[in-house]
């Protein structure tokens, strides 16, 4: 992949929120309604854009040029080689938006919730600035899962001196227990597949009545476990969420 120099368009990260299409910002809605191009992350060939979805239930679409690229869902550990796979992902989602750019054309690209949090938007940035270190590129901000997901049960993420974590949980990750028993709250994300190893984690440190999870919140199938014991044995999807939080306001008496 090269770039050539001379005038290009911008490339403009477009967090759309979490499911909600009235979670997407003002900035997000004007940017996609403005921008011709539009470049969608999906997981399967055959699967729907989430990110998509939303940004088109608040913007006509059809007027624009909407590509599909499929971004393979795999594990990626920061700085170790990763799935070739994933890999063509973000060089063909490159490839693409780049000669879009060249031909001077700005292109948005949704994507679901924040740009700046477990998003892919971000791989293909970095693969983008490999070959253009000061590709025009602007991100604009949008509702985390997390954030619907404290609103959507009225219960905040932090508070006080509460120490908030968020851990991606798809990962047989061996801080987990330590995460749990340090932090005062704690988010765990992709947690879909891995829920009954984190039931018993929970279980065995007291915390499974402190839990609630949340899925596909803020779309029209959404589930709520207050019992997260409900929850194990079910096949969950990926857009899942659970909210751990230990402290509450007053002290309670024992
Ligand atoms: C690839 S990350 C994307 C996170 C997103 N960028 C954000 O700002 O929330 C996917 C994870 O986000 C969470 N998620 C996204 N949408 C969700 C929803 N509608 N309900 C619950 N969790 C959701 C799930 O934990 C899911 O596994």
């Amino acid at each position: 992949m090269s770039m050539t120099t001379g005038q290009t368009g911008r490339l403009y990260l477009v967090g759309v929120g979490p499911g909600d299409p009235e979670l997407m910002t003002y900035k997000a809605v004007r940017t996609l309604d403005q921008t011709r191009v539009w470049v969608a992350p999906k997981a399967k060939t055959d699967g729907a854009s989430a990110a998509l979805q939303i940004a088109s239930a608040m913007v006509g679409a059809a007027d624009k040029e909407v590509l599909e690229v499929r971004f393979p869902m795999k594990k990626i550990r920061l700085e170790q080689e990763h799935d070739p796979e994933v890999q063509q992902g973000w060089q063909k989602a490159a490839r693409i938006v780049l000669e879009r750019l060249e031909q001077g054309e700005d292109v948005a690209f949704p994507t679901l919730g924040d740009p700046g949090l477990y998003s892919t938007s971000f791989y293909l940035l970095n693969t983008l600035q490999e070959v253009c270190h000061d590709l025009p590129v602007t991100i604009i901000p949008g509702i985390t899962a997390m954030s619907a997901c404290s609103a959507q049960v009225n219960a905040p993420l932090g508070l006080g001196d509460d120490v908030l974590s968020v851990v991606p949980a798809a990962f047989d990750d061996a801080r987990l227990r330590d995460i749990l028993q340090t932090s005062d709250a704690v988010v765990l994300m992709k947690v879909f597949r891995r829920l009954p190893a984190v039931i018993a984690l929970l279980d065995e440190l007291g915390l499974t009545d402190k839990a609630v999870l949340l899925e596909r919140c803020g779309m029209d199938d959404q589930h709520i476990y207050t019992d997260i014991r409900e929850a194990a044995d079910k096949e969950l999807h990926y857009f899942s969420t659970l909210l751990v939080r230990k402290k509450q306001i007053n002290k309670v008496a024992s």
